[in-house]
């Protein structure tokens, strides 16, 4: 059996074969953040000082940051012994206060934070929302970069989900979070305005997106924009008005709501939103693509605009991935 010695300040953690460095450090009681332990959140990301992390374990980070030798605990199967700090990037927190909280639908709650640093973010990223206990999740930004020390959230609550349901039924205006820094690779740059510009999300994966429409169109972007949002039935869909008001408002941008399940109403589609996407625009060619949700719906969608035409470089995608359960 092949075993890697990992060293973290006074700590000395033997990680087993098949064993991630997160889970030997959890094993042993170190207390490290984490959330999703699936390489999404970045909440894990420690720097090697000595050693080299395998690249696997640096997939979706910056490329300073790999330079850097930077990596996620959750993904990294050590393939030699290594002394690691924590990051200093993942130690940056600030702390914010609830200013609103709204319902956007029976599940899902329009969380506002005033956060006492402004945040340097792109429209579409994510951070790391943390409560008095440590407890950790990621949450997308919502709303575009106007509102430097605004930030707004779509949670949408989980059955049996500790952050999510405590966000819903326990968190009140005027107490207090950790918020981390903005990250994650699905963002608008106001570049190449002329560019087609095609968002599916699934649930609550139209916060990020209507983030990105939200900036897009304050920039002047003047290329075609198709926000698809997909929800299984009609009550899970939520801001129609708004986005149809925008679509009113802008003519290059388009808006579809879709329902996989039972009736739809006049002017939301049949089907999932992805499919739904793919029949109405056949040719992706030269198209930005944002892929917001369900990580089976981001996986799937990610192959499907690349087989008609999008460039991989052209493909921003957040897959909101949970513990254990499952998000629509
Ligand atoms: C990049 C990114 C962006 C995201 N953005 C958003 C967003 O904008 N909005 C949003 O709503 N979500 C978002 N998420 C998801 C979010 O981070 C949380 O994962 C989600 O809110 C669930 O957290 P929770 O603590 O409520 O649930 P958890 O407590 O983590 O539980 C998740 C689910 O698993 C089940 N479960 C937990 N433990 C067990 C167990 N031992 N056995 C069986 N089942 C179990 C729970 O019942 C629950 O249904 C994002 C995720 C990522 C990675
Ligand atoms: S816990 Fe490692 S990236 Fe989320």
């Amino acid at each position: 059996m092949s075993l890697k010695k990992i060293t973290l300040d006074h700590h000395e953690v033997v990680c087993q074969q098949g064993e991630t460095v997160l889970d030997a450090l959890l094993r042993e009681n170190i207390d490290i953040p984490y959330s999703c332990k699936q390489g999404a959140c970045q909440s894990c990301m420690l720097r090697c000082l000595q050693g080299t992390p395998p690249v696997a374990a640096q997939n979706g980070l910056k490329d300073v940051l790999r330079q850097q030798n930077h990596f996620l605990a959750c993904l990294c199967y050590p393939q030699q012994e290594m002394v690691i700090s924590l990051s200093p990037h993942a130690d940056f927190f600030t702390e914010a206060t609830v200013i609103d909280k709204q319902r956007l639908n029976a599940e899902t709650l329009l969380l506002t934070l005033h956060t006492k640093e402004a945040l340097d973010y792109f429209a579409g990223q994510f951070v790391n929302l943390k409560r008095a206990d440590g407890l950790m999740r990621s949450y997308s930004i919502a709303n575009n970069r106007v509102h430097a020390n605004t930030l707004t959230f779509h949670i949408r609550r989980l059955g049996g989900g500790r952050f999510s349901e405590w966000a819903h039924q326990e968190l009140k205006i005027g107490d207090t979070l950790a918020v981390s820094n903005p990250q994650g690779l699905c963002y608008y740059l106001p570049n190449n305005k002329e560019q087609n510009m095609l968002l599916v999300g699934t649930g609550s994966g139209l916060a990020p997106l209507a983030g990105i429409v939200s900036e897009a169109l304050h920039h002047g972007h003047h290329g075609t924009i198709h926000l698809f949002h997909g929800s299984r039935e009609m009550d899970g869909l939520y801001w129609v008005e708004e986005m149809q008001q925008l679509a009113r408002q802008y003519p290059n941008f388009h808006y579809t709501p879709c329902v996989s399940r039972g009736d739809a109403a006049v002017g939301v589609a049949l089907g999932r939103a992805n499919e739904v996407a793919m029949s109405i625009l056949p040719n992706l060619k030269g198209w930005r693509i944002y892929l917001c949700g369900h990580p089976d719906m981001v996986n799937q969608t990610k192959r499907q605009v690349y087989l008609q035409g999008a460039n991989l470089q052209d493909i921003y995608a957040d897959a909101f991935h949970v513990a254990s359960a499952t998000l629509d």
